[in-house]
């Protein structure tokens, strides 16, 4: 494995490799790998000749209050994970190599921003669009993984892709869970011992949404509720958002019908965890 910190060494390596008109599968990463990245590394190593591997933590996409400092790192780990997924390429650039000068311009994403997290995070989605912008021009994949946990940041990327005509197939990956049902994410490290504990009602309470959905209910009020109570009752985090919207348009539904996402976000100490459930009906 070859790892690049600077854009235009990587950029003339993957120049020949697109000269022998080899496939690239690109991993975009803020690092602190767990299984659900590496679940994206073997789907991508399957589909593709070669694996790309990123790991930036973009601070354009972190507000002036958020976790950007705590945010886990350990480039050592995380290039010992990379080598036994097989990755061809670690791209592993600095702040000042992604961000040289102060930006002339951003990506400002108009749809899909002001439900689930882009209304608790404001110019959180620009900054993911800005970056996965200038990765996808220097990378040039062919295919790019997402894991679904971030599933309003996969619909985000889907509009990036096609509005900008990127000749990129976005590959959704489901998401990857602990033992209790807990996604798998970097921050979860975050999560006091209590917390941890506590943090598993998160996917039961969708999980219990879903049975109620699969017996009749059809009312996305109640089903909402049903999810407040019973993370309220059994966590001491607090709920940023619980909402029923299309997938992946993101859009307000009167009744469940066809296909719609779950959602929800909880402050806990250190960290905001977000979780999700997709369904058909
Ligand atoms: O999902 C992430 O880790 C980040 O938002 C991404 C896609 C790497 C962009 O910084």
């Amino acid at each position: 494995m070859k790892v690049f910190t600077s854009i235009s060494d990587f950029q003339s390596e993957i120049k020949k490799r697109k000269a022998q008109s080899e496939s690239i599968g690109f991993v975009p990463t803020m690092g602190f790998l767990h299984e659900g990245h590496l679940t994206l590394l073997k789907k991508a190593r399957q589909e593709n000749d070669i694996v790309i591997l990123s790991i930036f933590v973009n601070p354009l996409q972190f507000g002036p209050t958020e976790d950007f400092s705590t945010y886990p790192r350990d480039f050592e780990r995380d290039r010992a994970l990379a080598e036994g997924e097989k990755v061809d390429f670690l791209f592993y650039p600095s702040a000042e190599e992604m961000y040289p000068n102060e930006p002339s311009l951003k990506v400002v994403v108009q749809d899909r921003t002001d439900v689930l997290c882009g209304k608790s995070r404001p110019g959180h989605f620009d900054g993911v669009a800005t970056v996965l912008t200038k990765l996808f021009n220097i990378v040039m994949p062919t295919r790019a993984y997402f894991g679904l946990k971030d599933a309003q940041q996969v619909a985000v990327v889907g509009g990036v892709i096609s509005d900008f005509n990127f000749p990129i197939e976005l590959v959704p990956v489901d998401i990857v869970r602990e033992e209790d049902g807990l996604a798998k994410s970097s921050r979860n490290i975050n999560l006091l011992p209590y917390e941890r504990k506590e943090a598993g009602v998160l996917f039961k309470s969708l999980w219990t949404a879903r049975k109620t959905i699969e017996r009749g209910e059809r009312n996305p009020d109640k089903v909402t509720s049903l999810i407040r109570e019973m993370i309220a009752s059994e966590t001491s985090g607090q709920i940023d958002y619980v909402e029923i919207l299309t997938y992946p348009r993101l859009k307000p539904l009167v009744n469940l019908e066809s296909t719609f996402i779950i959602a929800l976000a909880v402050k806990f100490t250190k960290v905001r965890l977000i979780d999700n459930l997709i369904l058909e009906i």
